[in-house]
């Protein structure tokens, strides 16, 4: 069976696989495709249309073009549409987790749970859709009053990864859609299935032509055409620092909005004073959720030197049981890795890490299964100046570092130009607030090791990016203050 059929054959409603771009309310086919690759099997599974400059340029016309419509709707019908969406995310989410699972190889548990996280974005904004308040203001004159509104930016672009197929793309489209901004979405080329998926759902619910475009083909391409536009008023971007600072210096031509996620170095810090169960489930969750794929993964953890032993053995039982296979295996707890690039990174970082006198406890090398599955891995007498403390690995290795004293945790913790996510483990109150307070962080999880939510504002401060997601502040990256003087009252 051809690898398509075959995936289509898997799925309940095989019309949520779709190899085509979604633009203008059509389905656009090109002549050139790229192949989609299920990580586990290494297979093809699907092949995309790749769309070209014409094309991208159709398809900020066709946004351009559905915003005033869009932007009139009354608040109320732009959450209906989105509520509508929310639903059908949830209807089709064993189809949606499937997809996911094959072009981005993570378990089928933690794809569901993206389902539900990405459905969540959607839901939390249909609400906040009711909710874009304005303000009056005193008037320092006589005669006149000050009014504040806020009104959609306008055509947005939003620029995604592979690692979270779905939730990326639902927490800056569901935003975008409730302020009143229309949308061009450019998924990442190893999992563009799940946007396709999403598009089809977009149709489904109800949204007019032209207000969600999906847009499929040459990353850097596509980033230039969006970001020269002067019609595209916003780009959001998830992702690298690299391509983060590119897509910020192509914006400023044209002067656009800019909001980035962009990469991390997550410190989690275990005090001695921790309850050292949770602080090992947070680590598991932190560290190995998404084989070590997320930018807010813990990257360097600092355990304090009278509990670093017992941590470490206790860690590395852990780690030696988890169940490594195909994400469709139930019961497989770590996937593979998105590709042959990011294996040989991890064995880049692992190698100079050894080289430098960090010890190997267990895994360190690629897993029997082949391809891109990697053993979980726990290195002992890590150094903060090691690459592996340096840059984000982006896969399953836990370095662990020890450490003495708070004041010297917080120094090595915030000697980093990156500052997404930190995480810190006691149970003394004080030190709690301190450590929140002092970490160089837009996030800190104190006693949590997953911090993500629809209902809080996620996003990083230094080289990690700007603006957030999710949450009431989410909203604000879509919209524009207005301020209104009316005179002659
Ligand atoms: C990311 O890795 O960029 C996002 C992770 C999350 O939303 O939890």
């Amino acid at each position: 069976m051809a690898a398509t059929s075959e995936l289509r054959a898997s799925l309940t409603d095989p019309n949520l696989l779709r190899e085509a771009a979604w633009i203008d309310g059509a389905w656009v086919s090109t002549t050139t495709t790229e192949e989609v690759v299920d990580p586990a099997s290494e297979r093809v599974i699907a092949n995309v249309d790749q769309v070209d400059k014409r094309e991208v340029t159709r398809a900020v016309a066709a946004a351009s073009k559905a915003g005033p419509g869009w932007r009139a709707k009354l608040a109320h019908e732009r959450s209906d549409m989105l509520h509508r969406l929310h639903d059908l995310m949830l209807e089709h989410a064993e189809d949606l987790a499937h997809i996911m699972t094959r072009e981005q190889g993570k378990p089928l548990t933690e794809a569901r749970g993206e389902i539900r996280y990405a459905a969540g974005f959607v839901r939390w904004f249909a609400e906040q859709a009711l909710r874009v308040y304005g303000e009056t203001i005193p008037s320092p004159k006589p005669g006149a009053r000050i009014l504040v509104m806020k009104q959609a930016v306008g055509v947005v672009a939003a620029i995604t990864p592979w690692n979270f197929p779905l939730a990326m793309i639902a927490r800056k489209l569901a935003p975008a859609l409730a302020a009143g901004c229309t949308v061009i979405v450019k998924p990442a080329p190893e999992t563009p299935l799940s946007a396709l998926a999403l598009a089809e759902l977009t149709r489904r619910a109800g949204f007019p032509r032209g207000v969600v475009n999906v847009v499929t083909g040459e990353s850097a391409m596509i980033g230039k055409v969006l970001t020269d536009s002067p019609e595209v008023r916003k780009i959001s971007f998830t992702g690298s620092t690299a391509v983060g600072k590119l897509l910020m210096q192509q914006s400023a031509a044209t002067v656009k909005r800019v909001s980035l996620e962009l990469g991390g170095n997550a410190p989690f810090i275990v005090f001695d004073d921790s309850d050292m169960t949770a602080a090992l489930d947070g680590l598991m969750a932190s560290k190995f959720r998404n084989a070590g794929q997320t930018c807010v993964c813990a990257n360097r953890i600092f355990i304090h030197r009278s509990v670093y032993e017992p941590f470490a053995a206790a860690l590395i039982e852990r780690v030696q049981a988890l169940r490594v296979g195909a994400g469709t295996d139930e019961g497989s707890e770590q996937g593979p890795l998105i590709h042959q690039r990011a294996v040989e990174k991890v064995e880049e970082h692992l190698a100079q890490a050894l080289a430098a006198g960090a010890t190997l406890r267990c895994g360190g090398a690629r897993h029997s299964l082949g391809g891109s599955f990697f053993q979980p891995t726990v290195l002992t007498n890590v150094r903060p100046d090691m690459q592996i403390a340096r840059d984000e690995t982006f896969g399953p290795v836990a370095p662990l570092i020890a450490f003495d004293s708070e004041d010297e945790v917080i120094e090595l913790a915030n000697a980093t130009e990156y500052g997404l996510a930190a995480y810190v483990y006691t149970r003394d109150l004080g030190r709690a607030f301190r450590m929140s307070e002092a970490l160089e962080y837009g996030m800190v999880g104190v006693n949590q090791g997953m911090i993500s939510t629809p209902v809080a504002p996620f996003g990083g401060v230094k080289q990690s990016g700007l603006g957030r997601e999710g949450s009431h502040f989410g909203l604000d990256e879509f919209l524009e203050v207005k301020y209104v003087m009316m005179g002659g009252i």
